[in-house]
């Protein structure tokens, strides 16, 4: 199964206002990135710069998802379904807070889904979750059914890192706090305790990187196709080895700026070293218990 893991395309509708050229750039990066042909595309949030204030947003980049003519799960992040309602209050525009429930929700309207969603592709269960601060949508409890509910090595996405993706600069401490709260904690627990979770892919923090979050779990955080870096992961999984390489778009490969970066190579802080570009793991489940006890 080959999954290439995208994120944070920030599309806009024309004219575009924050980041001009941004819709050029993903059309070109797509163009690039089609002939690797993916078995499914994940898109793990920040699908707009501000589509739960303004629904056009996810409309325009739906349609665009939509003419890919690929596979894919898209789920949203605070750019598409505000996080909270402090988020809201500091960000009015970009980061609006929609306080209704899931179902009237711009993005739900708008991709007529569920807060998690799963697609099984080549043995591997690919789930998707939606979380705001607090859960008010209840997705850590469907992702504790859709885990529990069957077998299989599975990849979980959200939007959100679990862990920090830099022990330095601005990333050391922009990451879930103050986006989805105490439920990062369930969240984290909920992937690191079941035996089926190869790996957790995220987005948010628009840098490249692959950490280990325990002996078993990866976690990725793609970059920011749109903005910059522009990249992705392509994960390979076969049997019981997820292999992984780092390709790239044709956006700007940098994001933040050289002042917050606490004297790193830009280079190196937004795509990590070269030596976390591609690896593998075996990924070994343990030996399910048998039900006679023998
Ligand atoms: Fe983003
Ligand atoms: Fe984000």
């Amino acid at each position: 199964m080959r999954l290439l893991h995208l994120s944070d395309l920030h599309f806009e509708t024309l004219p575009e206002r924050l980041y001009v050229g941004v819709s050029s750039t993903l059309n070109r990066s797509w163009r690039e990135l089609r002939v690797l042909d993916p078995d499914l595309v994940l898109v793990s949030g920040d699908l707009t710069s501000y589509g739960a204030w303004d629904q056009g947003q996810l409309r325009g980049v739906k349609r665009w998802l939509d003419s890919m003519d690929a596979s894919y799960v898209a789920l949203p992040g605070n750019h598409d379904l505000g996080a909270s309602v402090d988020r809201g209050f500091k960000f009015p525009v970009i980061e609006y807070y929609e306080s209704v429930e899931w179902s009237r929700t711009n993005f739900a309207r708008v991709f007529e889904q569920q807060p998690v969603v799963s697609k099984l592709v080549g043995g591997v269960e690919v789930i998707a979750v939606a979380l705001r601060d607090r859960d008010p949508d209840g997705a850590l409890d469907q992702l504790e059914a859709v885990l529990s509910g069957s077998e299989g090595p599975a990849l979980v996405a959200g939007h959100y890192p679990i862990s920090p993706v830099r022990e330095c600069g601005v990333l050391a401490n922009f990451g879930s706090e103050g986006f989805i709260g105490s439920a990062l904690e369930r969240l984290r627990s909920l992937v690191l305790g079941s035996e089926r979770v190869a790996a957790y892919l995220c987005g948010h923090v628009h840098a490249a990187s692959v950490l280990p979050l325990s002996d078993r779990v990866l976690q990725f955080s793609a970059g920011a196709l749109g903005p910059g870096p522009s990249c992705g992961w392509l994960i390979d999984f076969s049997d019981d080895r997820l292999s992984w390489d780092l390709v790239a778009g044709s956006g700007p490969q940098t994001f933040w700026s050289g002042e917050q970066l606490d004297g790193a190579d830009p280079a190196d802080y937004h795509l990590g070293p070269s030596s976390t570009w591609r690896g593998s793991i075996s990924f070994v489940r343990r030996p399910r218990r048998s039900r006679l006890g023998t």
